[in-house]
């Protein structure tokens, strides 16, 4: 498994320069609320295909007051080959883009970033995540995906582009060859993403298997979508040609409407708490929280077995504290049989007793 063998921060959130002393094993964080343990995590997911784990843009990641190059560096060590070297710096004065070198070569593509690396993580903000509009629990499904494929972000981001481009051309008037072109495109991805969605839920059961804990209530996972509805109902190569067909019959619908009506960009995620078979909206907030994390592990889990399984990372941010002895018990026996490399924080020390065993412990310095 590939592991983090050293992160550098300059100027990211509440960090002025600092270098976080890791050995490569999984970390546990703690600090007073304010110390900076959730900027740790979200810098590592700089490093990540797409946002990171606050959604937030990289000017908002910059330290306030900050002037010079800001950025973040990770070495990141796999079984006994050469450690690689990852850079992402985010550039003055607007510090609004990204640019990520690996071994001192600048990279343009996100993939080869999401071969080396990638991230699951379970944060409070996800509390809510079965309360919420469809798009959180999409963006979720999405994440999870992606934990497992490293084609799976720039699959969504190959649809998402080609839906601009026919939404920007109907707006303009444009040419039907064009928006023919766009159309297939969007279907080409947006097959591929319903596809590769469907696997993951799929994939959970197996990773619940392998995990074999009884800790974490199993969720079951069912996507909602009219291109989900198309494949189950039609298969994939007729779902293609319907899909196909819906868009260009809905061209000048999604035109006064400004936005796409059909498509899995609309899709939403359907979680039930399988062994009351109660919907997870409807599960009390312990619940709820015991079934992401049980989604995690058992996502983790099937990733692993995956082609790019190995460089899976998992973050969990504030997650121990919340549980009783002996899901912290069963929380840290998984971790330590999944064999990933898990960053962990909180605000106390002593509910991660069952963890220090096999990990490090960290703590961000005082502001001064
Ligand atoms: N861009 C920024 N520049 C400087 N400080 C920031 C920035 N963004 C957040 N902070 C500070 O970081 C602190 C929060 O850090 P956080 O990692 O969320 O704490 P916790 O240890 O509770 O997880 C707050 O004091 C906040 O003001
Ligand atoms: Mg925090």
């Amino acid at each position: 498994m590939r592991r983090i063998t050293s992160l550098t921060l300059q100027d990211i959130r509440s960090y002025a320069a600092f270098q976080a002393p890791l050995t490569g094993r999984s970390v546990v964080i703690t600090g007073a609320n304010g110390a900076g343990k959730t900027n740790l995590l979200e810098t590592l997911t700089l490093f990540g295909a797409g946002r990171g784990l606050r959604g937030a843009k990289l000017s908002d990641v910059v330290r306030v007051g900050a002037t010079g190059p800001a950025g973040a560096g990770i070495t990141l060590s796999h079984n006994e080959d050469e450690p690689v070297r990852l850079v992402v710096s985010i550039p003055p004065p607007r510090f609004d883009r990204r640019e990520v070198k690996i071994d001192g070569e600048v990279t343009r593509s996100a993939s080869a970033l999401s071969e080396l690396l990638r991230f699951l993580w379970l944060t409070p903000a996800m509390d809510r995540l079965f309360m919420e509009a469809p798009a959180e629990r999409r963006k979720f499904l999405d994440r999870i995906a992606a934990a497992g494929s490293s084609a799976h972000a720039a699959t969504a981001a190959r649809y998402e582009k080609a839906m601009r481009q026919r939404m920007a051309l109907l707006e303009q008037g444009g040419d039907p060859a064009l928006l023919d072109m766009f159309e297939a495109d969007m279907v080409d991805a947006g097959i591929a993403l319903s596809l590769a969605r469907k696997s993951t839920a799929d994939g959970l059961a197996r990773g619940y298997e392998a995990l074999r804990q009884q800790a974490f209530p199993r969720a079951h996972l069912f996507i909602e979508g009219d291109v989900e509805l198309l494949l189950a109902e039609q298969g994939e190569d007729q779902a293609r040609l319907s899909f196909a067909q819906r868009l260009q019959r809905q061209r000048r619908v999604d035109r006064d409407a400004r936005r796409t009506l059909f498509g899995p960009h609309r899709s939403d995620l359907i979680v039930t708490h399988e062994e009351k078979q109660m919907p997870a909206r409807q599960c009390s907030t312990g619940e709820q929280k015991a079934l992401l994390i049980g989604l995690i592990l058992a996502r983790a889990s099937a990733a692993k077995a995956s082609a790019d399984g190995s460089s899976l990372i998992l973050l969990m941010d504030e997650v121990v504290a919340h549980l009783d002895h002996h899901r912290r018990e069963a929380l840290a026996e998984t971790l330590h049989g999944l064999g990933l490399q898990a960053f962990l924080t909180g605000t106390d020390l002593e509910p991660f007793a069952p963890f220090l065993a096999d990990m490090d412990q960290l703590q961000p310095p005082s502001p001064d």
